[in-house]
């Protein structure tokens, strides 16, 4: 099997191979292509991941090349984690929404609206890519913002699924809490990427007993802190939100914070650092600690499992994904891409059935979903009035002062990267 990353210089790559090594009997790579424009950054990369597949017993090939066509040509999968533009981009991404007042971040908001704009071109482009040198190739896309992205590929008519490790995240943490195994915990999770909430934890599978009023009940400290919301709030929702849902429920408190302290950006850029500088010992051979301070904890293990569904060998028959609604949410056009617990094989993802949506976390849905569908026009098709639109449309911009304040700035810190502007 030839499984392609691309973007596989990024300094998550570690966290990936380590995951294909202790799951080689899950997803048996013959070859493992690392495919990145910077050449450096695969020297360092791909020399660890030798190591650590060497230190592993895996005996499959690990080549790395900057060549996009080479890289994608005869293989079965291919994985997508490239970041347009690296972290500078994102470190604007994640200030100039600041001043008009709005969450400076890099999938929600103006920022998540600037990656879109700056990713979606580049990912079409690459797919369209994987397509002519294999129709039959599976994309798994992680690359942000997921939701936009995923129906990008989709509507382009590409095979692919979206991936979050939001959800594994919330099962490995359950897990533990209540003293039992990850593959014991079904998560009922509805919403759309970086954007859900777990609105139960069964036992078993999906038929299996809901014991989140338990995990609440006895656990709701530990779970609301590791959110960095109140307590008190956990309880009156009755279900867990993803921490990205602090970005609207606390979305003031978050700004505040944001004005005084260095932003992610920055500190994943000292990070990468860091990391680069390990990753060129050569007596490093296995992933550093260091990587767990980066937020895509259990990535690997949920890439595995979906690459492993998707290409038929295996892999957790229910998995949680980024593919299209088809009906599963009344409430949103079928064509919007949800994140949802789904049945995964060699046909793609179908999304099982989910119990009715609190017109609370259904309203806020809704409403994102529209800024995702204006989003992608603007991504595709470019234009001022465009952008201005999907920001209009965002529920943490809404105003037309901010819109359009905000409608510039996007495009002059965008502008290399917008082929339109
Ligand atoms: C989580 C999200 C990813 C995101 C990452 C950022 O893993 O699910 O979509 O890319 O966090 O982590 P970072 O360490 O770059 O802040
Ligand atoms: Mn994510």
């Amino acid at each position: 099997m030839k499984l392609t990353v691309v973007g596989g210089g990024s300094t998550y790559t570690p966290e990936l191979i380590d995951g294909f090594a202790r799951l080689r009997d899950t997803l048996p790579i013959g070859e493992l292509v690392l495919a990145d424009p910077a050449a450096d950054r695969l020297e360092l990369v791909g020399g660890l991941g030798r190591r650590i597949f060497a230190r592993q017993g895996h005996d499959g090939r690990i080549v790395t090349t900057s060549d996009l066509d080479a890289a994608v040509d005869g293989a079965d999968a291919v994985l997508l984690q490239l970041r347009v533009g690296g972290q500078a981009a994102r470190q604007q991404d994640e200030t100039w929404p600041l001043d008009c007042g709005c969450v400076g971040q890099e999938t929600t908001g103006a920022g998540g609206l600037a990656k879109a704009l700056r990713t979606v071109p580049v990912v079409l482009d690459i797919a369209e890519r994987v397509r002519r040198a294999n129709p039959d190739a599976w994309i798994i896309d992680f690359t942000n913002p997921v939701g936009i992205v995923t129906r990008a590929l989709l509507q382009a008519g590409h095979r692919a699924v979206g991936l979050c490790n939001v959800a594994i995240g919330f099962q490995r943490k359950f897990a533990a809490l209540l003293g039992v195994a990850p593959v014991d915990v079904h998560l009922d999770h509805v919403g759309l990427n970086h954007l859900t909430w777990e609105t139960g934890v069964r036992l078993g599978g999906p038929e299996g007993d809901d014991v989140l009023p338990k995990l609440l009940a006895e656990h709701g400290d530990a779970i609301a802190g590791d959110l960095s919301l109140p307590r008190v709030l956990l309880d009156r929702l009755g279900v867990v939100p993803s921490y990205y849902l602090r970005y609207y429920y606390a979305h003031d408190e978050v700004v505040a914070e944001q004005r005084t302290k260095p932003s992610r950006a920055e500190e994943v850029a000292a990070m990468e650092r860091e990391l680069l500088t390990m990753y060129g010992d050569p007596a490093l051979d296995e992933k550093p600690a260091l990587l767990a301070k980066r937020g895509g904890a259990y990535y690997s293990e949920a890439a595995v499992d979906l690459a492993a569904a998707l290409l038929g060998g295996g892999g957790s028959p229910y998995q949680v994904v980024n593919t299209y609604n088809r009906g599963t949410l009344p409430f949103l056009p079928d064509d919007a891409v949800i994140e949802v617990q789904a049945a995964v094989g060699p046909k793609g993802a179908t999304p099982l059935p989910v119990a009715p949506v609190d017109p609370l976390h259904a309203g806020l849905t809704a409403n994102v979903t529209a800024y995702e569908d204006l989003a992608l026009k603007a991504a595709v098709r470019g234009g001022r009035d465009r952008v201005f639109r999907a920001l209009l449309a965002h529920p943490l911009v809404g105003q037309y002062e901010y819109a359009e304040t905000l409608t510039d700035q996007l495009i002059a810190h965008n502008r290399e990267h917008l082929a339109w502007a």
